[in-house]
């Protein structure tokens, strides 16, 4: 055992976890490795950190390495009936382990079958080959409601009102200072899309948040959304982070074949292959949000892989799904509007911290920018928000809320670990099928209830914060003058 290293070891003072997460840290920061550690000290050690050191060496090692993993929050550890038994009672926080009710598994077949009403084997399948899908009328309630198909719609009106332009950019129809708006924040919070969301996921990762994203506003003369992946695939490779994200969102309008997104379906299947070939072109290129030119896929790839650009048309409710491994493009030149909402769901890792790719920010920065109602310094795909205009809070946001602790949950409003948000997860993702439809529809009229209530509330703050500059001060004289020449 190395002099350094046992001194290093030796000098921890004594009954500090803090002082002995710190030796860890440097015995590992100076590339010893623990196997170099003698009994005698590695139990000095595994004191320190307040574990029960009377095991055989081996075993010792593995739960210390274990701390050094979670060393961000022991909490769990120390307090999950798994591992509370591996400290000293002296150390644990609780006087009996709590049982792991975080573990949990769910049936997505019965999942999808309940809340798209379709044959689950043909749309696996669908799914599986293609990457992609569209399932109809996932909100289709919205257009149910004339309050909430009104709201929709003028609230779009509103932030088209105080869009700074930048017509000199080319800027594909990004509807860039709405990322807060209530009709967003009403469908990131829904619990059926975060069910269909979880059950189409590949690892079924049930503790999402929801990425603010900015929506897209395209009409006719806009210009097209590029040809693109939103994934650094060169990191991907390296990593498989991106494997389980979801890309997708809900249409506002319905969509024809020149004015949707087409897709490179059944590329996810292919991607290593042939993004080995691009880089053998040298266009391979680092980062996010590749731009996917003739070039990069050639004729001889599109014969090699039998993969085509293929236009999904979306009718308004309509919700496409596409794996984050697939690249994607506007289809043009547009010929109607094409409004989307993107719900940007990502997975939360155990630590309630880690999001699915590292460098995309945090779980604690996705919920400040929905509690602050601003836009996050990072996108999933870890890029920066470059479409969003908006550095600071739109003055008459406001925040939907009180919709259900689940929703709380899907903009970080509550952690997963909270009790109410477990109960509601167990019926929304549960087997029982009347008790999750019975839960949606009281959520739906519990959900129309708040969204008309903070309508009111932003109505009010638009006028009071712009005056005579107010999206409704112009609307309403707009009417008057209508009236008057009538
Ligand atoms: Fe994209």
């Amino acid at each position: 055992m190395p002099t350094a290293l046992r001194h290093c070891i030796r000098n921890t003072p004594p009954g500090s976890q803090r002082e002995s997460l710190k030796t860890l840290f440097n015995v590992l920061k100076l590339q010893y490795k623990l196997a170099s550690v003698c009994g005698k000290h590695l139990r000095r050690l595994g004191r320190g950190l307040g574990l029960r050191t009377n095991l055989p060496s081996d075993v010792l090692r593995e739960r210390i390495e274990k701390v050094y993993q979670q060393r961000a929050d022991l909490r769990p550890l120390m307090t999950r009936e798994s591992t509370y038994w591996w400290f000293r009672h002296d150390t644990r926080p609780l006087k009996y382990p709590h049982i792991d009710l975080e573990k949990f598994s769910f049936d997505a077949r019965a999942v999808l079958s309940r809340y798209t009403g379709l044959n689950v084997d043909d749309l696996l399948t669908t799914w599986s080959v293609d990457g992609s899908i569209v399932l109809s009328g996932l909100f289709d309630w919205w257009w149910q409601s004339e309050d909430v198909i009104a709201v929709v719609h003028e609230e779009f009106e509103m932030y088209h009102h105080h869009l700074q332009s930048l017509k000199r950019r080319n800027d594909s129809g990004w509807l860039r200072n709405m990322f807060h708006s209530l009709v967003q924040q009403l469908m990131r919070q829904d619990p059926v899309y975060y069910a269909v969301h979880c059950a189409l996921r590949p690892d079924h990762a049930w503790r999402l948040v929801s990425y603010p994203y900015y929506t897209r506003d395209a009409c006719p003369d806009d210009s097209t959304l590029p040809r693109h992946i939103d994934l650094d695939v060169s990191h991907w490779m390296e990593t498989g982070e991106g494997d389980n994200m979801i890309q997708g969102g809900l249409s506002i309008d319905d969509e024809d074949d020149s004015s949707t997104t087409e897709v490179l379906l059944g590329m996810h299947s292919h991607l290593k292959a042939w993004w080995k070939l691009v880089e053998e072109r040298g266009l391979g290129g680092n980062g996010p949000n590749s731009h996917v030119t003739d070039q990069m896929y050639t004729e001889e790839d599109m014969a090699r892989f039998e993969c085509q650009w293929t236009s999904q048309p979306c009718k308004a409710g309509d919700v496409r799904f596409m794996s984050a491994l697939l690249p994607h493009g506007g289809t043009g030149p547009a010929t109607k509007r094409q409004r989307t909402l993107f719900p940007c769901f990502v997975a939360v890792a155990d630590d309630h911290q880690k999001l699915d790719i590292e460098g995309s920010g945090t779980w604690a920065d996705v919920a400040a920018a929905h509690r602050d109602l601003i836009r996050v310094l990072h996108l999933p795909s870890g890029d920066a928000p470059v479409h969003a205009t908006l550095p600071i809070r739109f003055p008459p946001a406001a925040e939907l809320m009180d919709l259900s602790a689940l929703s709380d949950a899907l903009v970080g409003r509550r952690r997963w670990t909270s009790p109410a948000v477990i109960w509601e997860r167990n019926v929304v993702l549960g087997d029982d099928d009347d008790a999750a439809l019975a839960f949606v529809q009281g959520w739906r009229k519990n959900a129309i209830k708040n969204l008309l209530i903070t309508w009111d509330l932003i109505r009010y703050a638009e006028r009071a914060f712009f005056g005579e500059n107010s999206y409704f001060y112009h609307r309403d004289r707009k009417s008057e003058d209508f009236s008057m020449a009538g």
